[in-house]
């Protein structure tokens, strides 16, 4: 039985890899539609990306919809110097034949999960949450068609990655993560306290290098880039996989740990913008994932692009 997923996206080097991991796997997943946001580079970007994603995996048939081109209320914040200007880090992907839908992404998801049997698809946001936030805002309704929320962001004994205190998802449009964390929606919220537990140690790259798969190959040209910049943060340990942890998530949750709290995120304009506070434990919070087995997940993640 496959799961409906939507994946809202603003790709960015690891969510490109999060894509090819989820396109792996077809027998798991029906990708109904990759909506992107601006997040690490300007959304016309995120859609030219996602579609080269599609491109090179074969699945044009795919549709994506450009949503939000700046947070809702403050002002933009990208990622350029981590993920460079293409968003893609080193690599080149295909030209895409299918031109991005002329639908905005907020319309799509407002739509589409208002005609969606309750409780059906799965929203997978792999950046600022700006698209869902402003389709609840428009309709709270739509989370009728939610299944759950599997989201990349915050951070707790991690700090932070933008500011000492925030994750940059959180940070780049705090207010839309405020909506989304106490929609009620069932959630799963994987910020930099597991996601740095899965970096791209040289092994690891050359497993992607050394594979025939095109997918692993532009993965590593994604990932060698973010190293290289990242460098002395990240020192021999690599980069971190922060998104692709999603959809290993989504394929084996057994493999991470995690714990139901309450999430409170600052959204004031100062050092604390974006701060994301564990509450304590408590029944129906916020699935808050604590830890991960980084060897099976990336064995696992690498598997599926190889499927490509
Ligand atoms: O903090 C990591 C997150 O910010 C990832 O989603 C990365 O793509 C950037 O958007
Ligand atoms: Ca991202």
């Amino acid at each position: 039985m496959t799961r409906s997923i939507i994946i809202d996206c603003d790709p960015g080097v690891d969510d490109c890899i999060a894509l090819l991991a989820a396109l792996g796997a077809p027998d798991r997943f029906d990708l109904k539609a990759i909506t992107v946001v601006a997040g690490n580079v300007p959304v016309e970007t995120c859609a030219r990306n996602a579609r080269g994603v599609l491109a090179l995996a074969g699945r044009e048939d795919i549709p994506v919809y450009a949503g939000c081109d700046r947070p809702m209320r403050v002002d933009p914040e990208f990622a350029e110097h981590i993920h460079g200007a293409s968003g893609l880090g080193d690599a080149r992907l295909p030209e895409a034949s299918v031109p991005v839908s002329t639908t905005h992404a907020v319309d799509y998801l407002c739509d589409t999960l208002s005609a969606a049997e309750p409780g059906s698809i799965t929203l997978v946001i792999t950046g600022p949450m700006t698209n869902f936030a402003t389709a609840l805002k428009r309709d709270a309704s739509i989370m009728r068609g939610v299944r759950e929320l599997v989201i990349m962001g915050g951070a707790a004994i991690e700090g932070g990655n933008i500011t000492a205190h925030a994750e940059f998802n959180i940070y780049a449009d705090p207010d839309a993560a405020k909506i989304v964390l106490e929609s009620g929606c069932a959630t799963t919220l994987i910020g930099l306290d597991a996601t740095l537990q899965i970096r791209c140690t040289p092994p690891r790259m050359q497993r992607l290098e050394a594979s025939g798969h095109p997918a692993c190959h532009a993965s590593a040209a994604m990932i060698s880039h973010v190293n290289r910049i990242y460098g002395e943060v990240y020192g021999a340990d690599g980069a971190a996989l922060h998104d692709p942890c999603t959809i290993g998530y989504l394929l084996d949750p057994g493999l991470f740990s995690s714990k139901s709290v309450s999430v409170t995120v600052t959204t004031s304009d100062d050092e604390k913008r974006g701060n994301t506070a564990l509450g304590a434990e408590c029944a129906n919070g916020v699935n808050w994932v604590t830890g991960l087995d980084d060897d099976a997940l990336f064995d696992l993640l690498v598997t599926s692009m190889e499927r490509l």
